[in-house]
């Protein structure tokens, strides 16, 4: 089997491409390299001592896309090429909606002018908004509370009318919580360009003194410490949920769409405090007040996964901060002996 990986030497796609690698699938990646680096590659290259398709390609150029079906064979498509930072599209939404809606209909284009019609899709927990009853469930209203969690809507409303009008196709939607963590090689991990907007990223940084403080958005909301709890799960688990999306894909038609979370709540200062504890380190902080948008709580209820896809999450809060940490550290040793 042959699958298209759209941004695969991102985040979510270059360790979504590693456990695909592991299951024998062929893998061929498309990214404009906007938010990745083409030594990704090769660093997925030695986790799994197989080798990846490359093209360097930009989902705006339908023709990029064209080519790599016309070369390949391609059987499944899982899409993470997207802009995804709340804050960015709070500024610029046109290229929000460009990104993440028109190149995606770009992509789907080309999937139907090839008969490829099995679709993996990025979605997030942002769908919910702040009104969802905890733990969500996949039921939950979507109402996003900003451009980029509308688009995910979008995109989600996209494909529920594509599948409408054409039931050969088998569509996956993921709705992620919040990613954190790195492979346990330590070769790949998240690399934002410029400021991070996550927590894990910027805690990361304030450990390595990259960052002098971090901010703690609000210590008054109603939760165990009055700091925000959020779904953190381990990246390797959410890349294997992938896995695991692409075999449904396989053995059913239709549309599903499935939370990926681990179903746990934790707050900021615990995960600071967890961070602290594993890595022996300090996080210097300071409370500061609430960042507009936020939702006190979100977590999953990730039971329809676990029931349906024969998937959850296994590793702990422990192994995201142990991981997030040891990858922190070599894309520094990397960066000061300018290895790829
Ligand atoms: C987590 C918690 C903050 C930074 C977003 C997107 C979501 C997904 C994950 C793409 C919150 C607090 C954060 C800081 C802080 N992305 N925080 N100081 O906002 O839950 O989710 O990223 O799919 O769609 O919405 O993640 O990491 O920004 O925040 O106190 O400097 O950390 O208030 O409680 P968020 P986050």
């Amino acid at each position: 089997m042959k699958v298209l990986v759209t941004g695969g030497l991102g985040y979510i796609g270059s360790h979504t491409c590693v456990e695909l690698l592991q299951n024998n699938y062929e893998v061929v990646v498309i990214d404009n390299l906007s938010n990745s680096e083409v030594s990704v590659i090769t660093r997925i290259e030695t986790i799994t001592h197989k080798k990846i398709i490359f093209y360097n390609g930009d989902l705006s150029n339908k023709s990029d896309i064209q080519q790599v079906f016309q070369q390949n064979e391609i059987d499944a498509v899982l899409h993470f090429a997207a802009s995804k930072s709340v804050n960015e599209s709070l500024k610029k939404p046109l290229k929000y909606y460009k990104n993440n809606i028109s190149n995606m209909i770009n992509l789907l284009e080309a999937m139907m002018e090839f008969n490829a019609k099995k679709f993996i899709f990025s979605s997030s927990a942002a769908v919910y908004g702040s009104t969802a009853q905890q733990p969500i469930s996949e039921l939950a209203t979507t109402k996003a509370m900003n451009p980029y969690g509308e688009t995910k809507v979008i995109g989600e409303d996209l494909l529920n009318d594509l599948y409408a009008s054409d039931s050969e196709w088998s569509i996956v939607v993921l709705r992620y919580f919040n990613p954190i963590g790195a492979h346990e090689s330590g070769l790949i991990g998240e690399h934002p360009n410029g400021t991070p907007n996550n927590l894990m990223p910027l805690i990361t940084q304030v450990a390595s003194k990259k960052r002098s403080l971090l901010y703690v958005f609000g210590n008054d909301y109603n939760t165990i410490d009055g700091t925000g709890v959020r779904d953190y799960i381990h990246v390797v688990d959410l890349a294997k949920g992938h896995v695991s999306a692409v075999q449904k894909l396989f053995s059913t038609h239709g549309l599903h769409t499935y939370n990926l979370g681990t179903g746990e709540g934790y707050s900021v200062l615990e995960i600071i405090n967890t961070f602290e504890k594993v890595n022996n380190v300090n996080i210097h902080y300071e409370i500061v007040d609430r960042r507009a948008g936020d939702p006190a709580v979100c977590f999953a209820n990730p039971a329809k996964a676990k029931e349906e896809l024969d998937w959850s999450a296994e590793r702990t809060l422990e192994d995201m901060c142990r991981d997030s940490w040891r990858w922190e550290k070599n894309l520094e040793n990397r960066i000061l002996t300018n290895k790829n």
